[in-house]
């Protein structure tokens, strides 16, 4: 009903012979996206309305540009969070996941989350209740951006796990009914349970039940399965994307069993799937000399691991040595805000949610209600972010237009205030710079684009 009904705007208003169409899938389980396509948009709070038009607009332009009429993007708005609940609907809508499975394509602009209220978040919903099981996270130097880094090395691409670890929300408030009889049952009863368990087994595992009575209780799962296929994700897109490493991340030393494992269930991933294209890090200081370019030139991803805490020095020190990267949800969380910091900051942040059948696209940054009605947000992360949107469509034309002139803008010194005030140029207004990357964009597509691969 809603299609037909967007069709019949549509034809109406533009009186087009286009009949927009949602994205499908083949019997391969493949997106086939029509040349006249159906895009779901949530535009989200505080900045989102001011971004999320000015998005819409860019990427206008750069489907205009890349394809003259023969394709193009009808925008389907839907919403979620607390403008769902101000039209009288839930939180997260049923009707809207299943409009958003429909089209297994959408945009998000930044949703708030609903702060000691007790409705878990929106955007964490979308990605459980669509299974977008990797969160993937570019962070490039950009021309014309002033970072706080002494060399400008960033150039990485994180993969961060987005349905497990103690984002699952499994928490117990302290001196809560559950927590109570879950401290209880670890103090007490899982002592005697070890002891026995070690007589019968024959093992030797140490345990002591010591936790304070007034604690507050978080689980940390983290499973074999959801672990491998972030990986098995991150490994093939070193492989599609020619780069050389895939840094597993993660707290092994202290959390044995969680993050200890997800480590160790890469290594498997890369034996058992990809056997002949990774080397472990032994292997590449022992065969290349410890050179990324001769490990690349033979064909070859270099698996190496760093544990959480040493890796947040190598994203300042060394994020040269660092190409893809896997991890589990919370370190990914905290290290997509450091690398981002590397290179700029939240407002050049772009990212995507990536399922087997869904992919939802919505920058790092949050709604900025700080600054939101100003008309001063910097919209760059968004407009990144619809470049991953239209190279995960196949449309790679526009996609490169949309990133190549945003480098261009940059680079030219045009940017909004929280990049010209480091830069030491003017600043623009959110629209300002929106119309001067469509400039460089019509700019740039009086030469022929050459590449067809976004970042
Ligand atoms: P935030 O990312 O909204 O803001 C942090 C700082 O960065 C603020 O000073 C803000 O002005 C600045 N900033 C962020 N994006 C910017 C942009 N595009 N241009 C210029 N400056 C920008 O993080 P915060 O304040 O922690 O969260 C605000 C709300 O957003 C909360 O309700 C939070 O839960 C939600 N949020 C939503 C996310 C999502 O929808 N994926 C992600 C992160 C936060």
């Amino acid at each position: 009903m809603i299609l037909q009904a967007t069709n019949r705007f549509n034809r109406l208003k533009f009186g087009q012979q286009n009949s927009f169409q949602p994205i499908t899938t083949n019997a391969q389980g493949k997106l086939v996206v029509p040349a006249h396509v159906i895009i779901p948009a949530i535009e989200g709070d505080g900045i989102g309305p001011e971004i999320m038009p000015q998005a819409q607009k860019v990427v206008k332009a750069a489907i205009r540009l890349a394809y003259g009429l023969t394709r193009s993007i009808q925008w389907l708005p839907l919403a979620v969070g607390k403008k769902a609940l101000a039209a009288g609907k839930q939180w997260v809508p049923d009707d809207v996941v299943e409009t958003l499975k429909q089209h297994h394509v959408f945009v998000k602009g930044p949703v708030d989350t609903d702060v000691g209220g007790g409705l878990p978040s929106a955007n964490v919903q979308l990605r459980k209740r669509l299974d977008l099981y990797q969160c993937v996270r570019p962070v490039k130097v950009l021309k014309g951006v002033k970072t706080p880094m002494k060399e400008d090395k960033t150039d990485v691409v994180i993969f961060r796990e987005n349905t497990e670890d103690l984002y699952k929300g499994i928490e117990f408030e302290k001196d809560s009914p559950l927590a109570k009889v879950l401290i209880f049952t670890l103090n007490h009863i899982f002592p005697v349970l070890n002891k026995l368990f070690n007589a019968i087994f024959k093992t030797n595992h140490h345990y002591i039940g010591d936790i304070r009575e007034d604690s507050g209780i978080g689980i940390k799962p983290i499973s074999e399965f959801g672990s491998k296929r972030l990986i098995r994700s991150a490994i093939q897109y070193a492989i599609d994307h020619n780069r050389p490493s895939v840094t597993l991340v993660g707290k092994g030393n202290i959390m044995k069993y969680t993050e200890g494992a997800f480590v160790k269930w890469g290594y498997e991933v890369a034996k058992d799937e990809f056997p002949g294209k990774t080397i472990t890090a032994d292997e590449f200081w022992k065969d290349y000399g410890g050179d990324y370019k001769k490990s690349q030139a033979a064909g070859k991803i270099v698996l190496q691991e760093r544990i959480t805490d040493a890796e947040f020095q190598d994203v300042i020190l060394n994020p040269q040595n660092h190409s893809v990267i896997a991890t589990m949800n919370l370190n990914g969380d905290y290290l997509s805000d450091a690398f981002a910091a590397t290179v700029g900051g939240l407002g050049v942040a772009p990212g995507a949610n990536v399922g087997d059948e869904y992919a939802m696209f919505e920058s790092t940054h949050g709604s900025a209600p700080d600054i939101a009605g100003k008309n001063i947000a910097n919209p760059t992360a968004l407009f990144l972010t619809m470049a991953l949107m239209l190279d995960h469509l196949g449309w790679k034309e526009a996609s490169l237009l949309l990133s190549k002139s945003i480098e261009t803008t940059l680079a030219n010194g045009k940017m909004t205030g929280d990049l010209a005030r480091k830069a030491g140029v003017k600043a623009l207004k959110t629209d300002e710079y929106s119309q001067a990357v469509i400039e460089s964009m019509e700019a740039l597509a009086k030469e022929k684009p050459k590449d067809t691969s976004a970042a």
